[in-house]
């Protein structure tokens, strides 16, 4: 509900406590003139900066916290003399509506960030703890269960154990949690662990992959397809965790259910994030890291279609700054894989591939997916573990000690 809060109403209610834990968060708009002078003003209070969302005709929309809502009508009277002058909202989407149809398309998404490499020490001590046996262990583990359809009962527990195994990593570190995405249509759910960002929250940088298979036969080891983007990545997320990387943006890995149907758990996942209006800075999708064809063209396709253009610069770079791996652009041609969900849905994704598509693994979706025809050795995915590092390091910003 939309809501009009009196100045003289605020000054009644109870002393503001330190924004954060048990506080609401609520949406605001006012004029881009008043940002400055809240600003200066959360400063003098130790609060944390507001992050403008969006600015649009002079209007400035901020997530701001329920107990902070006095000290902004103290500053907009002030300073303006305007009673209370912002518009409160509980909601992203009732924000939103607030604003006219064509500004709405124009400032989404709203954050496109700065695609610098600043962040190498960061990077260097997660490439540095990156072992190809606990990629293997993985790979493993998942390509273990005779399937992971999205609707057999091996699809759900291989999900639960991906879940577990994810909590059992992040142990220990209360800003990180691990979360089911159930779908109202198919019994498998999507996994998700979150790394809450330290000073930039409200901006998410995703890393995915899916965790069913599918086969002709009815045992689906998968083991390429997907087992290795899983184990890239959950690979990444032992390594933040052993060396306390704490991101400045949250990152959040997710394990997508039911992808070989038609991309369906990341089409609800993309969606969900879009009409909830959290602002996604950019996806890195890991969907086969494992099979190198023999005479390949090059250790990592770089595919270009259904991605963004700028975010695959970025990804070039990081590849040829930190892997050091012969890299070649490539096409599926089609919707391939999950980044195409999220490019669908407005989002900036990319994808590293294990080869050009042209010289991809012939055994996917039959039951000869297995890490032996890999020569049951995770050495290939090790590049993309470090291709997977370096983006989270560099886009998630952040430090480790
Ligand atoms: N991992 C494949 C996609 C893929 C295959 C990417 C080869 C690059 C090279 C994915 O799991 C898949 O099988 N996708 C389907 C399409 C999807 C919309 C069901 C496919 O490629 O047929
Ligand atoms: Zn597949």
């Amino acid at each position: 509900m939309k809501r009009l809060i009196p100045f003289a109403l605020l000054l009644l209610s109870p002393t503001p406590v330190l924004a954060g834990a048990n506080d609401t968060e609520l949406w605001i708009t006012l004029g881009s003139d008043a940002v400055k002078p809240v600003t200066e003003a959360f400063a003098r209070e130790g609060w944390a900066a507001p992050t403008p969302y969006l600015t649009k005709d002079d209007v400035t929309l901020l997530p701001v916290f329920e107990s902070q809502l006095e000290r902004i009508a103290q500053v907009m009277h002030d300073k303006f003399n305007r009673c209370a002058g912002f518009v409160t909202y509980d909601s992203y989407q009732e924000a939103m509506a607030s604003l006219t149809p064509s500004a709405q398309a124009d400032v989404w998404p709203p954050t496109v960030p700065s695609y610098t490499l600043d962040s190498a020490a960061t990077v260097n001590k997660l490439i540095a703890v990156l072992a190809e046996s606990n990629i293997r262990g993985t790979i493993n583990s998942m390509s273990a269960y005779t399937t992971r359809y999205y609707t057999s009962t091996t699809g759900v527990s291989s999900a639960n154990w991906l879940r577990t195994h994810w909590a059992s990593l992040a142990a220990g570190r209360s800003d990180i949690t691990t979360e089911l995405f159930n779908h109202a249509s198919w019994a498998q759910p999507s996994v998700i662990l979150t790394i809450q960002g330290t000073t930039l929250p409200n901006q998410v940088v995703v890393v995915g992959g899916h965790l069913d298979s599918i086969s002709s036969g009815s045992t689906a080891p998968g083991a390429d397809d997907n087992a290795s983007g899983i184990a890239t990545f959950t690979e990444v997320i032992r390594a933040a965790v052993a060396v306390g990387y704490r991101p400045a943006r949250t990152v959040k890995f997710i394990g997508y259910a039911a992808e070989e149907v038609g991309l369906r758990g990341s089409k609800e996942i993309a969606a969900y994030f879009k009409n909830n209006g959290i602002d996604v800075v950019g996806v890195l999708q890991l969907d086969m890291t494992n099979y190198t064809p023999t005479n390949a063209t090059a250790k990592v396709g770089v595919i270009t279609d259904y991605t963004n253009a700028n975010q695959n610069t970025f990804l070039r770079n990081l590849i040829s700054t930190y892997v050091g791996v012969t890299q070649a652009n490539s096409t599926c041609g089609y919707a391939c894989s999950d980044h195409a969900s999220w490019s669908n849905a407005g989002f900036a994704a990319s994808i590293p591939h294990e080869a050009i598509v042209s010289q991809g693994n012939p055994y996917i979706h039959t039951v000869n997916d297995t890490i032996a025809r890999s020569g049951s050795t995770a050495n290939h995915a090790l590049h993309f573990a470090k291709i997977a590092a370096a983006y989270v390091a560099e886009l998630g910003e952040g430090s480790a000690p």
